[in-house]
């Protein structure tokens, strides 16, 4: 028989302020109902000048470390497109606010919305090669787009955190997968851009192609049959694109796939808005709290990451999952996240991307366990 092996645990964190958006749909003159409805976003998660990527990331970590310690974990992966420096990984910043044992590796990975998923799927390697030694995977993003365009309502900003290991307490990934790569100029973001470049309409095209190649892959490959498939969690860049995905998915597959089956996983996508490679499994950590139902089901994940990669793989839930979940701690850091006016919201957003030219102090500002500080002969310095 062949190991069991996944996720082991799964912890979310956000940014320190949130976006009404009935309030931008006021100031920019929309119908609140096309952002409510038309792109299933409630709500935008918008950073403080004293949070970034590393921040977020390592709070999303830390309740893991708290569960589980630190000394089985031999390999750490950050996973992000906002990156914070074109050399030096956001892991070995994590790592060093994490208090992670120095005898890890640690590395940043980078495809779009897509490169956690290559993270977990390197993890899984990686255990299976050591059974005792754990991976600890962050994604971790801050989706900005430029202010007054029809990408600025899914904006987001959030990480999510999993533990990979042998018997895993959540979910245990199964090794079929479906891939596929194409070459597309869909969206991306140039080394001197603070905001994604992006193609909205062709995007989705992009997402729902990639979608149906993935999936001939994993049959080709000999994965189950869909109707083997009891629920759904797709990459969701505002949740509305999880039922453009959904409805694909069902015509593609030729059978009738009920919204029941994916719903419960925008619960906090439609609250923290897009957070690139984290929004899968932000999915994932909502279906987990709120779906009592899941033990010994199957869950099939779409993967998107613009540029474009695509992944489908499914993992089978544990009998124990419910013990292990974190609704109270993902609750209290939505609803603890202080409210902003389009103002504010718009000066952070133009405050958000630092020179290194000179140095700065950047003050804390956020209540969250990890803070930037600012810029210290180039450098970026963060405290705990
Ligand atoms: N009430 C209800 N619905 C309304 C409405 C109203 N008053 N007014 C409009 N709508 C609906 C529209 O009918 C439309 O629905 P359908 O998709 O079913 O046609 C929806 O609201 C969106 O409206 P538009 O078609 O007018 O689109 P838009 O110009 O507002 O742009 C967008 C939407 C292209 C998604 C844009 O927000 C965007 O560019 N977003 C960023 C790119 C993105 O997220 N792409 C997703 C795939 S790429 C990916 O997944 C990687 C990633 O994370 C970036």
């Amino acid at each position: 028989m062949s190991m069991r092996i996944g996720i082991h645990d799964l912890s979310l964190a956000t940014a320190g302020y949130v976006l009404d958006l009935n309030d931008l749909a006021a100031a920019t003159g929309v119908d609140p109902d096309k952002f409510r409805i038309g792109l299933g976003q409630d709500q935008m998660s918008v950073p403080g000048l004293d949070e970034d990527i590393v921040t977020m990331g390592a709070a999303a970590a830390l309740p893991i470390l708290e569960r589980h310690g630190r000394d089985s974990i031999r390999t750490l992966m950050f996973a992000t497109e906002s990156g914070i420096d074109q050399s030096k990984s956001a892991a070995v910043f994590a790592h060093a606010l994490l208090g992670l044992p120095d005898t890890c590796r640690a590395v940043e990975l980078k495809q779009a919305c897509y490169a956690a998923t290559a993270a977990m799927q390197a993890a899984l390697g990686i255990v299976a090669r050591n059974p005792e030694e754990t991976v600890l995977v962050i994604a971790s993003d801050i989706a900005r787009y430029e202010v007054d365009t029809a990408a600025e309502p899914t904006q987001g900003a959030g990480a999510v955190a999993f533990l990979i290991a042998a018997d895993p307490a959540l979910v245990e990934i199964e090794p079929i997968v479906g891939v596929h790569t194409a070459d597309v100029s869909d969206f991306w973001r140039p080394n001197d851009s603070a905001t994604a470049v992006v193609d909205g309409k062709l995007s989705i095209d992009a997402y729902l192609d990639g979608l149906t190649a993935a999936w001939d892959d994993f049959r080709a490959r000999g994965g189950v049959d869909i109707a083997e498939i009891e629920r759904f969690c797709h990459h969701q860049p505002f949740t509305r694109m999880a039922a453009k995905a959904h409805r694909r998915m069902a015509e593609h597959t030729g059978t009738e796939l009920g919204v029941e089956l994916y719903e419960t996983s925008t619960v906090y996508n439609r609250r923290m808005g897009n957070s690139y490679t984290a929004s899968l499994y932000a999915g994932l950590a909502a279906l987990l709290d709120f779906d009592d139902d899941l033990a010994g089901r199957r869950i099939g994940f779409v993967s998107y990451g613009s540029g474009s990669v695509t992944e489908i793989f499914t993992g089978v839930v544990s009998a124990e999952y419910r013990e292990f979940r974190r609704q109270a701690e993902t609750a209290a850091r939505l609803d603890g996240r202080v409210p902003v006016s389009v103002e504010r919201y718009r000066a952070l957003h133009s405050g958000g991307a630092v020179s290194s030219a000179a140095d700065v102090e950047i003050p804390v500002e956020t209540d969250g366990p990890f803070h930037f500080t600012g810029i210290r002969h180039r450098a970026r310095q963060y405290r705990a």
